[in-house]
């Protein structure tokens, strides 16, 4: 299988075998990390990665995965291109196409990403749009699958912001891996009537089975993995925080929720989270509104059940594994 040139924008537009090929790429790349077998296979190449929004684990796990296979990084924040401001993003798209041979871009529309692409005709990464997060789910894939060993016929289900980037994705990498998904929202918060039909679509053909609700009891009974994520994403207005909070409230992950679920249920998380008091946001939240933990509880988060930072630790091989399949049609060496 060869997926030489092509983007990662979002899952829609991958094949279940293609994301499987991509899955034990990353396993081999994980591998050969651990026994400090060196992999420069893309050396004489360079990348380059757009950030309009923050990050510490997509870009720490791009910049370590592009140097490990020997290619060159640059790193361009917000402040420190024309893009957007003074040049327009097809001009930047075909000025970066010249010089690197692959583009990482997160930000803000998903439309952006797609006209990176287009115009750069080098392969494009989506490291975050507001509408999709697909570099996280091959990650999360990786890890579900190093823990229960196989991903067909489990199950999933999100708790909170059901329309955010990360719910959406989710959504379709159940859809297209097998996975029953169910998504536990309040009604304002559910996902896009659109994704989740062209979702149910997907999920009929692979013996599995989308849900809505917003009854949390019903919801996560038999669940093998509760997955949350912040209750305001990166982008979004100060403004909406309040409104957010009593919406979500109730859809905490914490001890009586973890309860209701299967007995070999784990708990996943994209990070970062506010579990307890130790960022300003956080700080900031419980002076305004008396809450300290906010999607989650420290309990939960610093549980057995909890495999956040596994998760964290597979972004790396899983972006290298991204870009390089994207990047070679080279065979690897184990
Ligand atoms: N999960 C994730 O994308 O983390 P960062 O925002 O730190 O990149
Ligand atoms: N939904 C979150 C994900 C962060 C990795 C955000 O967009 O801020």
């Amino acid at each position: 299988m060869s997926l030489k040139g092509r983007n990662f924008l979002k899952l829609l537009d991958y094949q279940e075998e293609e994301i499987l090929h991509i899955l034990d790429l990353s396993q081999k790349f994980k591998d050969m990390k651990k026994n400090n077998i060196p992999h420069r296979y893309l050396e004489g190449k360079n990348i380059v990665l757009l950030f309009e929004k923050t990050s510490t684990r997509t870009r720490c796990a791009f910049e370590v995965a592009g140097l490990d296979l020997g290619m060159g990084v640059t790193y361009l924040d917000a402040s420190s291109s024309q893009m957007g401001k003074k040049e327009s993003i097809e001009d930047t798209a075909k000025v970066l196409g010249r010089m690197y041979d692959g583009i990482e871009y997160r930000g803000y529309g998903q439309n952006i990403v797609e006209k990176l692409a287009k115009y750069a005709k080098v392969p494009t990464w989506n490291g975050l749009t507001n509408e999709y997060h697909p570099t996280q789910m091959i990650g999360d894939l990786l890890t579900i699958k190093e823990h229960f060993g196989y991903l067909k016929g489990l199950n999933l289900t999100f708790v909170g912001d059901g329309r955010n980037n990360v719910a959406n994705s989710l959504m379709v990498a159940c859809a297209k891996m097998g996975i029953n998904y169910t998504c536990i929202a309040p009604n304002e918060l559910y996902p896009i009537e659109s994704l989740v039909d062209t979702c149910n679509e997907i999920a009929s053909k692979n013996d599995c089975k989308i849900k809505i609700t917003s009854d949390i009891k019903d919801g996560v009974a038999k669940s093998n993995i509760i997955y949350t994520d912040v209750w305001v994403s990166m982008g979004e207005p100060e403004g909406i925080w309040e409104k957010r909070i009593n919406l979500l409230k109730p859809y905490q992950v914490n001890q009586k929720m973890m309860k209701m679920a299967n007995d070999n249920c784990i708990f996943l998380h994209c990070l970062p989270s506010f579990h307890d008091l130790n960022t300003t946001i956080g700080k900031e939240i419980f002076n305004k509104y008396g809450i300290s933990e906010m999607e989650v509880t420290d309990e939960i988060f610093k549980s057995e059940k909890s495999l956040v930072f596994n998760q964290a630790e597979n972004r790396m091989p899983t972006i290298k594994a991204i870009m390089y399949a994207t990047m070679s049609d080279e065979k690897i060496n184990e």
